[in-house]
């Protein structure tokens, strides 16, 4: 009977277990530069059989927060080798989420003050669509999302390159190959989403081959550059983060790149379930069809707990399962929920920004006479 605690090979990569750590970006880096204190962040908790790192942007366009470490300089690729290293040492494994998060940006966080990028001209509007970015007074805090402005067609390709790049530099830095970033309203889905492109070139949203072109010119061009077996792909299907409103072309649209990256024998694709735990936004229904065109390793993410990630692997949805806020405050996540140990809270307030606080020093489960939890 499959559990978490089983190994796996991923693509002729060996993950001790079947815990993922999702990715999630901590905005702590005060030069958009990964150092120390994010070494030790990633040693902590390299016990899961795979890492994917917070989202590091591939290049000044693609970044929407402040204090967040990026992988296009030689100074980046360094920092990301001190992190690589830790978590190697420890026995784990780490992919970096390479991320252009397109129109989720402000002017302060651009080249030159530039507006932000995306498919078309429509800026992200709803109650969550904020950047954490500086205000007039240079002032890092959220604000709300510049109006973008569409990318010309024949610029699409240096976004393409960026990626690639990105892929190349995460392999210098040690990582053990990257994700994608193509979920949570970011550059790819701004794409897939013919709410918000509403271009008519081959990247429009007249057809579901146009609406994907992009995502998979970056899947290959990755592929070329490190090998299909480095390369994961996130998406978040029926997610709403960030101005996407539903469509009736969601399911054709992701069963048509299930089957397109099928074919390319990728590390795995990742799902992320941005409903709750009662209320899941990925339909068992969805998730049997995904299953069924997409034959590679599947990861699913979203208020997952032990008992519905076992349940899961049991009927042969996903492979692995990844855990998000449960990382942030058990270090040890892997051990307390194979020992059914009891699981500390995470503090909501210091999950962006800040130093060691709520970052490095949630403790281990104490064990003894004395055992309490953090
Ligand atoms: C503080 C925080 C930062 C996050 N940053 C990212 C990110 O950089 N990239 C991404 O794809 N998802 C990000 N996420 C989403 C997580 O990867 C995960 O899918 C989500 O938290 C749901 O899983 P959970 O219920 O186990 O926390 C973030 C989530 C949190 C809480």
């Amino acid at each position: 009977m499959k559990s978490l605690s089983e190994t796996y090979d991923m693509q002729g990569q060996t993950l001790r277990n079947r815990f993922v750590m999702a990715p999630m970006t901590r905005a702590r880096a005060k030069d958009g530069i990964a150092d120390d204190q994010t070494a030790l962040y990633y040693r902590q908790r390299a016990t899961a059989g795979l890492i994917v790192s917070e989202g590091t942007p591939i290049s000044r366009q693609g970044t929407g927060f402040a204090f967040i470490p990026g992988i296009w300089s030689d100074a980046q690729v360094h920092g990301w080798q001190g992190v690589t290293r830790a978590v190697h040492e420890e026995g784990g494994r780490i992919f970096a989420q390479i991320w252009h998060v397109g129109r989720m940006s402000h002017t302060s966080l651009q080249p030159a003050g530039a507006q932000p990028v995306s498919s078309s001209a429509k800026p992200a509007r709803d109650a969550n669509s904020t950047a954490f970015a500086f205000n007039d007074e240079g002032v890092a805090g959220f604000v709300e999302a510049s109006v973008p402005r569409p990318l010309e067609t024949n610029e699409i390709a240096s976004i393409v390159d960026d990626f690639a790049n990105a892929a190349a530099n995460a392999v210098t830095a040690g990582f053990d190959g990257v994700e994608i970033h193509g979920a949570n309203g970011y550059l790819l889905e701004q794409f897939l989403n013919p709410h918000v492109n509403d271009r008519s070139d081959r990247y429009g949203a007249g057809t579901v081959e146009d609406r994907t072109r992009f995502v998979l010119e970056v899947v290959d061009a990755v592929i070329a550059r490190i090998g299909a077996e480095r390369v994961g792909i996130r998406f978040s299907p029926f997610g709403k983060l960030f101005d996407m409103p539903h469509h009736p072309l969601i399911e054709e649209t992701y069963l048509h790149l299930a089957a397109a990256l099928d074919a390319r024998r990728l590390a795995y694709i990742h799902l992320k379930d941005q409903g709750r735990a009662d209320a899941p936004a990925l339909s068992p229904d969805f998730l049997r069809k995904f299953r069924e065109t997409y034959s590679g390793t599947l990861i699913l993410a979203g208020s997952l707990d032990k008992q519905r990630a076992e349940q899961l692997l049991r009927h042969g949805l996903i492979d692995l399962a990844a855990f998000g806020q449960p990382f942030i405050s058990n270090p040890d996540l892997v051990e307390r929920m194979e020992q059914d140990l009891p699981l500390a809270k995470p503090n909501r307030e210091t999950y962006y920004g800040g130093g060691a606080e709520g970052y490095t020093d949630y403790p281990v489960y104490q064990h003894g006479p004395e055992a309490k939890v953090a």
